[in-house]
């Protein structure tokens, strides 16, 4: 009991000395806001969301209504950079199941679309200050490396962090568990020596055993697209494919060596990329769709597309 009671002391006097309560979503009580961090940092850098997509896509969608109100199009095009559109299709689907205000209880944000475990669990301790523990990679990584769990289902860690919950301060406790992760309890070289909780770390002799490597599996990949251009109107199409579907892209082309435009490097979740672009005088088929090089930033274009006509329009 003392030694759970020094647990929550040693964790809460290190987040307020090291902690980062300057991230923006953190100083707002704005429930919808703190969804939309939630939903972005699921996949992006916290430098990039709070430079620069958060406050871009909340400036265009301040409240869920104004979202829910919104062609999805218009949704897409903002998501534009954050990759992963499923994450957009998905909020724009919650704002108009709940444009007033999301719904304060666990069971009932579960059954929303994109809104799993971890993301529900934020929802309730950041935004409504509930009495509820939240496990996300860094707090896990934390919790397995304290208890000593080596291979355990993710059904334990959930429960060791309901046992160290701090119920007094439950919010700053869970912040301060996922800076501890991010900060100190890092997935390799971890800085046992600045930890707050490392007088009673089970892991802290070995802390790489806590740590499975999951190598990400690559996919290198030659795209070959066809630039044609008519009266200031480029050529693009609708994806169907695995990638980028039901966004505007170039449409492909065969590899015409003297037609070369350009290539250059693109990075899209698991694949990389080397783009060719091939300039053609003429481009047939109903599914090709004309669109005002003015107008390129504001439709649900791919970042890929645009990255390429920058360099030749
Ligand atoms: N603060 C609250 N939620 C966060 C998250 N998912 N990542 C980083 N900081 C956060």
């Amino acid at each position: 009991m003392e030694d759970i009671k020094q647990f929550h002391k040693n964790l809460l006097s290190w987040y307020k000395k090291c902690g980062r309560d300057h991230l923006p979503w953190r100083n707002t009580d704005d429930i919808y806001h703190i969804y939309i961090s939630e939903i972005m940092l699921q996949q992006t850098q916290v430098n990039r969301v709070m430079n620069e997509f958060y406050p871009n896509f909340l400036e265009k969608f301040p409240t869920l209504e104004v979202l829910a109100n919104s062609p999805i199009e218009v949704v897409l095009a903002s998501w534009s950079g954050l990759g992963y559109y499923s994450r957009a299709r998905n909020i724009h689907k919650t704002a108009n199941e709940c444009p007033k205000q999301l719904p304060d209880d666990m069971s009932e944000l579960l059954k929303l679309p994109g809104i799993g475990r971890y993301t529900a669990s934020a929802i309730c301790s950041f935004g409504y200050e509930q009495n509820v523990s939240v496990v996300d990679t860094n707090i896990s990584r934390v919790l397995k490396r304290y208890c000593g769990f080596v291979e355990v289902k993710d059904e334990v860690v959930w429960s060791s962090a309901d046992t160290l919950l701090n119920h007094k301060e439950p919010r700053s406790h869970n912040l301060a568990l996922m800076d501890l992760g991010s900060m100190v309890c890092t997935p390799t070289n971890p800085k046992c020596d600045e930890c707050p909780l490392s007088d009673t770390c089970k892991g802290k002799n070995e802390p790489e055993l806590y740590t499975k490597k999951k190598k990400t599996v690559y996919e290198a990949m030659d795209l070959f697209f066809a630039i044609c251009i008519k009266d200031n109107h480029i050529a693009l199409t609708k994806s169907t494919g695995k990638m980028y579907k039901g966004m505007l892209v170039l449409p492909s082309t065969d590899p015409i060596d003297e037609n070369l435009l350009t290539t250059y490097k693109h990075s899209y979740t698991k694949y990389r990329l080397t783009v060719h672009l091939y300039k053609v005088e003429k481009i047939e088929g109903d599914e090709i769709i004309w669109i005002n090089i003015e107008d390129i930033d504001t439709l649900h274009i791919s970042t890929l597309t645009k990255k390429g006509l920058e360099k030749i329009v």
